[in-house]
């Protein structure tokens, strides 16, 4: 503002300071930009960038350090656009609708998806007039028979299944879905796009929760939808109608976390398959699932698709005869491994999932899923992996 001096203090207190023109400088690293709107040196301008021209003019249109993140992602996942949002459900919520989740129409989920998006289709979406119709995506002749019965609009699975650890086909799934007419929607979360890029085989929405390995330090929550730029574009056009964006305080968070994504999925791999290891092996463990084990049954797959970069820092395994009063036990004597509902952290965690993730799935849902009540989901975390399996040890002693 010109001539600022000759105002009123209540003014300057307001004015003062702000919208800095001219710096011959670039920060390092993105700044977090906490403005609601932008203002331009003339209203011809603020009509261009209203218009389509690049550019910001509000904040639930778009930010520039939400921009920032979602170029990020674009990269990281080899897809020509992102769309940040404030969670991973909201992406999935977002997905679902471009993708044309509409009364009427039908999609097709994988038996054993994350339990949020088992209610959101089941629940909130059969509401809205969508079946769905859930298939093991393991077992590529069933979906097939499904995505013909059934034409869908979508066919949904996760690249490593929650907890259940395990291994879509992505590319053979989404060659499939395609032949019969449905977008592909593949939720990448488990796997992080340092492990597989499920765009580069034709997947049309790549959703993460962001609030895992992206983040990857458990203080932010946030979703991510990467597309083509077609996609984007309607995902963008939906936003700017919902709103249900992502701060940029959250979206730098998310930023920052990228840059050490690389490092720690290598060290989470590390630990997970030592762990993995140690189970296996352990008297009180009745089964274990990782991709890593040579036992796995996607073992092969994953090898296939992930082309020596590991398997993930995921893992679940089963106590034997165990119910849930004696997995509480097992989780309340660990030390060092936290039982906090979420995953991918740096930190180690444990979660019951008949209990948290895949709580409102019916005791039959969850038998036919194949999650019992003996069931555990660790996320390795990067600490040292010694300390780890001695934490495991000492609570597997007290049960
Ligand atoms: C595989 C998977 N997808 C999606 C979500 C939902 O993400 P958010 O909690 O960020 O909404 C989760 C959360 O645990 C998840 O594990």
């Amino acid at each position: 503002m010109k001539n600022l001096s000759s105002k009123a203090f209540q003014t300057r207190a307001i004015h003062a300071g702000e919208r800095k023109k001219g710096a011959k400088y670039t920060p390092v690293a993105t700044p977090i930009w906490p403005t609601a709107g932008y203002v331009y040196d003339s209203m011809d301008d603020t009509d261009a960038v209203l218009g389509g021209a690049e550019g910001f003019v509000y904040t639930r249109y778009a930010n520039p350090t939400v921009s920032a993140l979602e170029e990020a992602v674009a990269s990281l996942e080899g897809a020509e656009a992102v769309q940040a949002y404030g969670s991973g459900m909201a992406a999935i919520h977002a997905a679902l609708l471009v993708a044309g989740a509409r009364a009427g129409s039908t999609v097709l989920a994988a038996l054993d998806v994350y339990g949020a998006t088992f209610s959101m289709l089941r629940g909130l979406f059969s509401t809205l007039g969508v079946s769905t119709r859930f298939v093991d995506v393991t077992d590529l002749q069933a979906t097939e028979t499904a995505l013909k019965e059934s034409h869908p609009v979508l066919l949904i699975c996760e690249t490593l299944s929650n907890p259940l650890l395990k291994v879509a086909d992505v590319p053979a799934l989404a060659k499939l879905a395609h032949a019969y007419g449905a977008l592909m929607l593949v939720d990448n979360t488990f796997a992080s796009p340092y492990l597989f890029t499920p765009y580069q085989y034709g997947v049309d929405f790549v959703i993460h929760s962001a609030t895992k390995y992206l983040g990857g330090h458990g203080d932010v929550t946030a979703g991510v939808v990467a597309s083509s730029l077609e996609n984007k574009k309607k995902l963008y056009e939906t936003n700017k109608l919902v709103g249900s964006i992502l701060g940029p305080f959250e979206a730098w968070q998310v930023l920052r976390g990228i840059k050490t994504l690389p490092l720690r999925m290598r060290q989470h791999f590390q630990n997970a398959q030592k762990v993995a290891e140690y189970l296996a092996g352990h008297a009180r463990i009745a089964r274990v699932n990782f991709p890593g084990l040579p036992e796995h049954p996607q073992h092969q797959l994953a090898d296939q698709l992930f082309e020596g970069r590991g398997y993930g820092g995921m893992l679940s395994f089963e106590i034997k005869n165990a119910d849930k009063a004696l997995v509480f036990r097992f989780m309340e004597a660990l030390e060092l491994c936290l039982p906090a509902t979420t995953l991918g952290d740096v930190y180690s965690l444990v979660l019951h999932p008949a209990t948290a993730s895949h709580r409102a799935l019916t005791p039959e849902e969850r038998a036919r899923v194949g999650i019992p009540d003996g069931l555990v989901r660790l996320s390795a975390g990067i600490e040292d992996v010694d300390d780890i399996l001695a934490d495991l040890e000492q609570a597997l002693s007290k049960i």
